[in-house]
């Protein structure tokens, strides 16, 4: 059954200290290591979210096992070489990305066949870019259209490959990377910055990774292979899910938030800068470094004299899961903002580019959109008083939540479907808007 959420009033002034639930992109790669070490792992705050379960329901396929309370997350890794399935298992990986991408790298030395399938989202999505390193590898890969569901299975001599990454993916540059872990010998990858959440999970972990940042390549090395022991980790909170609040407090009046203990890895944090530069109030609080990542809390006041932007290109794989957010915060501000080579947002859970331009234009916003960029004529004084009906969106998390984000800070009568999908990687999102007064039904 399709689940609706109706709201018809706009968020009244707040003041509050929120918790956001773990990092998404931690928790799923927390569990693919521990999977892959020896012994107990244990991991504290892992995000409870479908994205999350279905990672856990894949290394459980693969036989690992797993126990999960209130409390933590155990899992009992049996090393590098530890999978053991029957031929032909299948692998959902639901509407996660980042786990399909990222098990293709464990998969690299895998006797029997896995069948990787996804949802209708994911089945549409692109994996062309992760089966062409793989096969340099010398993974066997059948697929149609190089689209889900996909056949894998690997080789018991994995090559060890020199690649270039050149679409500034992290999802594709971690699944050589894990590749790389179970492969004798040096792999080399040249890549255009993003998220390095797995290079500092593999520097905690002291696994022979190498790093040398230039300034438009990373150039990343790894000598396999490596055996390591279990580990522990204590998620911390996730930026992206706290960009939801730190935008609904910005464009609601006399309003302040403090969001506590969220991952600032500075490869995720595209949006505080985006929104620094357009004159937000927003403040880090409390640095601290744990085991490599940086960590701190975010304070932010409401900011009613925001200025257009003209993106900067090194904030676009720093802020990829944020430009849903960012656009609507352009939409209220002074003068036009102007987005360029943005194109891979048209390949996430929906294309976001086209639905961000008629989820604007449908509020009224000037836009103009190529295939490639985006320009957004903002209107500081925007007010919504029209029925707002959203449906069209695959189901994507991050445009449902975007909604919310909307109505309550802009006004009009809202009906917003599908809000099931919102369980991806948010469940408690409802509940905590609730708990700053937001009106939902
Ligand atoms: C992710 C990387 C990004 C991001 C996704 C999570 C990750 O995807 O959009 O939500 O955890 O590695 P790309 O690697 O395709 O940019």
């Amino acid at each position: 059954m399709k689940k609706i959420a109706h709201i018809n009033e706009k968020i009244k002034s707040f003041n509050k200290k929120i918790y956001i639930p773990g990092d998404k992109s931690l928790s799923i790669r927390w569990i693919l290591m521990a999977s892959q070490a020896v012994g107990t792992s244990i991991a504290y705050n892992l995000l409870e979210s479908e994205d999350v379960q279905s990672s856990l329901n894949a290394i459980k396929k693969l036989g690992i096992n797993y126990k999960i309370n209130k409390k933590n997350c155990k899992i009992y890794g049996k090393g590098l070489n530890g999978f053991s399935f029957k031929n032909n298992t299948t692998i959902n990986a639901g509407n996660s990305g980042t786990l399909a991408r990222l098990i293709f790298g464990l998969l690299v030395k895998s006797k029997n066949q896995i069948i990787l399938k996804g949802d209708q989202s994911l089945s549409k999505r692109d994996f062309s870019r992760v089966i062409k390193p793989m096969r340099m590898f010398g993974q066997n890969i059948k697929s149609k259209k190089q689209k889900l569901p996909i056949k894998i299975k690997g080789t018991s001599y994995p090559r060890p490959i020199n690649f270039n990454e050149t679409k500034g993916s992290a999802q594709v540059k971690s699944c050589v990377l894990l590749a790389a872990m179970k492969t004798p010998g040096k792999t080399k990858i040249k890549s255009i910055p993003s998220r390095d959440h797995t290079e500092k999970l593999f520097k905690y972990l002291k696994l022979p990774i190498r790093i040398s940042k230039g300034k438009k390549l990373d150039l990343i090395s790894y000598k396999g292979v490596k055996n390591y022991k279990g580990f522990n980790y204590v998620i911390p909170g996730d930026i992206s899910s706290s960009s939801f609040f730190i935008v609904l407090t910005l464009l609601t009046k006399n309003s302040k938030i403090l969001i506590k203990n969220v991952n600032v890895n500075k490869s995720r944090t595209g949006i505080i800068d985006i929104l620094k530069m357009m004159k937000a109030k927003i403040i880090l609080k409390n640095k601290k470094n744990y085991n490599g990542e940086d960590i701190a809390d975010i304070f932010v006041q409401s900011s009613n004299k925001l200025k257009s932007i003209n993106c900067p290109l090194k904030m676009n794989s720093r802020s990829i899961d944020e430009f849903l957010l960012i656009f609507l915060t352009c939409a209220t501000a002074n003068g036009v903002s102007k987005f360029n080579k943005i194109g891979e947002l048209r390949n996430k859970e929906t294309d976001r580019l086209k639905f961000a331009n008629n989820f604007l234009n449908k509020m009224g916003v000037r836009t103009k959109i190529t295939n490639n960029s985006f320009k957004i004529y903002g209107n500081p004084n925007l007010k919504l008083n029209k029925k707002y009906k959203i449906e069209k969106f695959d189901k994507d998390h991050r445009a449902c939540m975007l909604s919310f984000i909307a109505a309550l800070a802009l006004g009009g009568k809202w009906a917003i479907h599908d809000i099931d999908s919102i369980n991806t990687s948010f469940p408690n999102f409802i509940k905590l808007l609730k708990s700053l007064g937001a009106k939902i039904s």
